[in-house]
């Protein structure tokens, strides 16, 4: 695979007004989420949800491409249309988790590490054959007393260039996720400093490992404030943080920054995004790759009546799509 296909991906993943969707939730993540608004989280009513979502009429024309869970890269539509397929054919890429979650940072209490090396290689095999495009791994940062230490911050830096290296050398784009958690009473301050840390790092390391930025996403989190904390910095100092701490660490060479939305109500999402952009011209497209804040609507109208309520949810996650897509350009207006 050439690094100028590799770039070819990349760029259409932020091409302007797009975003990515996340749908890559585990079979133990969605099960809560399920749980949540009391659906069973039965095989069958994960790819209902999934096709639910996917099939969502004119999506393709805000979302550039999804990420998928192993189970949901190898079920299909009900018509019998393998999703990456179908994603293919309305014109979405197919992406793929390849983390296998968080383990107990061993030595560092309160910390994590990101696993699922080891095999990695013969499963980026599998997915590219099975579609897949592009493949995320997500670090985890939790902000406490006395943590995040250099030891975890370069431990889930290395993996992330270890997983980032593999990815390239079979075809797919790396979509490297640091994660700053929102979970704390810390203020934007320690949350900008410790967003700061962790790029630095993650940049050093892909650097040491090799991989190719003109080939790979950045997904990370906004600079905000601890989701406990008594003072919550407002739309536009997250916008101006989140951009002064990417300009300091991340080079302008890479082709796209997504975010997550980490927790934040839908609307913050939007708006934060939106603000970011209005803030441009920036060194990268500015885009999203939100999961719960692109869903959570939605799947809460479907758990009220699956078959009444299909159509207002798919109408309910292109409205977000449509929403995000307009803040990618820093074109938003309200909901
Ligand atoms: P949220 O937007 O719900 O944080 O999920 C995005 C994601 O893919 C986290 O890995």
């Amino acid at each position: 695979m050439s690094i100028e296909q590799l770039a070819e991906t990349a760029q259409a993943m932020v091409a302007p007004g797009k975003g990515i969707i996340a749908i890559d939730e585990s079979t133990g993540t969605i099960g809560k989420r399920f749980a949540a608004v009391g659906i069973e989280s039965t095989e069958e009513h994960r790819r209902a949800y999934r096709e639910l979502l996917l099939t969502a009429p004119r999506l393709s024309e805000h979302i550039s491409g999804a990420i998928l869970y192993d189970e949901t890269l190898r079920q299909s539509t009900k018509d019998g249309v393998p999703f990456a397929k179908y994603m293919a054919q309305q014109g979405m890429i197919p992406g793929i988790k390849v983390d296998k979650g968080t383990a107990a940072l061993a030595g560092f209490p309160g910390e994590l590490v990101t696993e699922g090396l080891d095999g990695l290689r013969a499963r980026l095999e599998e997915y590219y054959r099975l579609g897949a495009r592009f493949a995320k791994w997500r670090a985890v940062i939790n902000i406490g007393e006395d943590i995040p230490t250099g030891t975890c911050i370069e431990a889930n830096a290395h993996a992330l260039a270890r997983y980032a290296a593999l990815c390239q050398e079979q075809g797919l784009v790396p979509m490297v996720e640091p994660e700053v958690l929102m979970d704390g009473d810390h203020d934007i301050e320690t949350g900008y400093e410790v967003t700061e840390a962790v790029l630095r790092s993650l940049f050093a390391a892909l650097y040491e490992q090799n991989v190719l930025l003109e080939g790979t996403i950045l997904k990370t989190s906004m600079v905000v404030s601890g989701k406990d904390c008594e003072e919550q910095a407002d739309i536009q100092e997250v916008a101006e943080s989140t951009l002064m701490c990417l300009k300091s660490t991340v080079p302008a060479i890479l082709p796209g920054i997504v975010f997550l939305s980490g927790g934040q109500s839908d609307e913050l999402a939007t708006a934060h995004l939106d603000a970011m952009n209005r803030l441009g011209p920036n060194p990268w497209p500015l885009s999203f790759s939100y999961g719960r804040a692109m869903q959570q609507a939605a799947m809460k109208l479907w758990s009220q009546d699956m078959a009444g309520n299909y159509k207002k949810a798919q109408d309910t996650v292109l409205a977000r799509a449509r929403a995000n897509g307009l803040a990618s350009l820093g074109q938003w207006q309200g909901d």
